[in-house]
């Protein structure tokens, strides 16, 4: 299948590691001129210096911290300075912290909702005005499973994530005649550095060891294992692709199951 993505112009968010680089790398793969951003501007050059000189070509480096005032502007224009324009946007952010929700912080709340929602909310609106002049784009959000069957321990997450996905929703409605569609992703439990923090906390809760936390976790996920990376940014780049034209408005579970609802 011809995804249609060489030439397109990305912009990926995260994307130093975990899901973000899935997803970078994927459309790389796929010739899309790729731009990465995170806080860690060594993080950013360590994955472009790992890429082929070819892909190198392709692959622009935008450090940016979501939390920074004016994040979502810096962003826009300096996405726009490198790139030309942006046809892709792949909105992600940094987890919150854990805990039982009946113990969250409001400022952690505060704090998280101006790193972890507004920047990303401002980031859209300010590039999908130029999608829809040229009547293509694509908008995807790393959302969590936890939109659907809310996570113990992950409140923060659980609310925040929810906030996102109906903005996105109501987006959708508004965008999808001038050809630009957006999709929330759902990842389930997918092997990262994050997953590996989550594993951590909650042996050091049960006072068992991580590996034991991460084999009875993997055990309750119908495909008996956590996903990859690379799974994960084939499925995102999909809905990045041409022939994802007719998918909006909707979530994508990336989880091996592990959602138990229809
Ligand atoms: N992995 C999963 O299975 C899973 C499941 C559900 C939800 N999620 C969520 O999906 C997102 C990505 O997951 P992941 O597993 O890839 O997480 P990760 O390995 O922790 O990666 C997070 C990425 O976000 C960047 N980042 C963190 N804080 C930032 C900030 N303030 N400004 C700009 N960039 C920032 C990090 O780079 P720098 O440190 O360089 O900034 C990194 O590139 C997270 O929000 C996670 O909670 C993941």
């Amino acid at each position: 299948m011809n995804l249609g993505l060489r030439g397109r112009n990305a912009l990926v968010l995260g994307a130093s590691q975990g899901l973000g680089l899935g997803v970078a790398r994927a459309l790389l793969d796929e010739g899309a001129r790729v731009a990465i951003s995170s806080r860690s501007r060594d993080s950013l050059e360590a994955v472009r210096s790992s890429l082929s000189d070819e892909q190198r070509d392709r692959c622009f480096i935008i450090p940016a911290d979501l939390g920074a005032e004016d994040a979502a502007r810096l962003l826009a224009d300096t996405a726009r300075q490198e790139l030309g324009q942006v046809d892709i946007l792949v909105n992600n952010s940094g987890g919150p912290p854990t805990g039982l929700p009946s113990a969250i912080s409001m400022v952690d709340v505060e704090a998280q909702f101006t790193k972890m929602v507004t920047p990303l909310m401002g980031l859209t609106l300010a590039l999908v005005p130029a999608m829809r002049e040229r009547g293509w784009g694509r908008v995807l959000t790393i959302a969590s499973s936890g939109v659907i069957q809310p996570i113990p321990h992950l409140p923060i997450s659980n609310s925040l994530r929810s906030a996102l996905v109906g903005f996105m929703k109501t987006l959708a409605g508004e965008v999808a005649h001038d050809g630009v569609t957006v999709n929330i992703l759902a990842p389930g439990r997918i092997a990262t550095d994050r997953t590996r923090s989550i594993d951590a906390a909650a042996a050091a809760r049960a006072g068992k060891s991580e590996d034991d936390i991460a084999r009875k976790s993997a055990a309750t996920i119908p495909a008996g294992r956590y996903g990859t990376p690379e799974e994960f940014g084939a499925v995102a780049t999909f809905l990045a692709g041409a022939p994802a034209s007719y998918v909006t408005g909707s979530i994508i579970r990336v989880d091996g199951g592990a959602i138990r609802s229809i």
